[in-house]
């Protein structure tokens, strides 16, 4: 039997260490980098609260997301659900709940990013909606 899964909003910082250990034990598809510190978060989570999402289940923590809208776009980054919790539709609720409050937001229209060392995970996203963009490249430039 499983215990119930609980989508919610991050909380910071106490959610922090235990989602960094979720993201950093994931096998591919979640790249952390310098904006995961929990120096970045809390600036992250200035913007955007309510976007920052976690699946809890007994008290740990086990899948998230972390949304963001600039008033024009939403961006989806570092979806990730631990792997004894996977094909249970906890992905599939962590996406539905952060989608339907950009939508709540005024969101037209949100972009994600597929690694491209995981590109398999694309059919996961094409059966919920999301379509490739083959029309763009993506640029990226460090600010600082
Ligand atoms: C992608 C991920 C979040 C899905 O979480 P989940 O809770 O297992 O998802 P759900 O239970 O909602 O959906 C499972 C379905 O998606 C499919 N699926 C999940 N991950 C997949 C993958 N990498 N490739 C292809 N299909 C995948 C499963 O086969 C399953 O299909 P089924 O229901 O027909 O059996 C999880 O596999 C994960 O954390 N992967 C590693 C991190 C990652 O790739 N994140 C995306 C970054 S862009």
């Amino acid at each position: 039997m499983h215990l119930p899964v609980q989508i919610r909003e991050f909380r910071f910082p106490s959610d922090y260490e235990q989602v960094f250990e979720l993201w950093r034990g994931i096998e591919k598809g979640v790249h952390i980098g310098r904006s995961d510190t929990l120096a970045e978060i809390r600036k992250k989570i200035t913007r955007d609260p309510d976007l920052f999402l976690v699946a809890e289940s007994d008290g740990n923590i086990i899948g998230a997301v972390m949304g963001g809208f600039d008033g024009r776009r939403g961006l989806i980054y570092h979806l990730a659900v631990a792997t004894s919790f996977r094909g249970r539709g906890i992905g599939s609720n962590l996406m539905d709940e952060v989608e339907s409050r950009l939508r709540a937001k005024g969101c037209l229209k949100s972009y994600l990013l597929v690694t491209l060392d995981n590109i398999e995970v694309a059919d996961y996203y094409i059966q919920r909606g999301w379509q490739h963009m083959d029309q763009v490249h993506l640029y990226g430039k460090e600010l600082q």
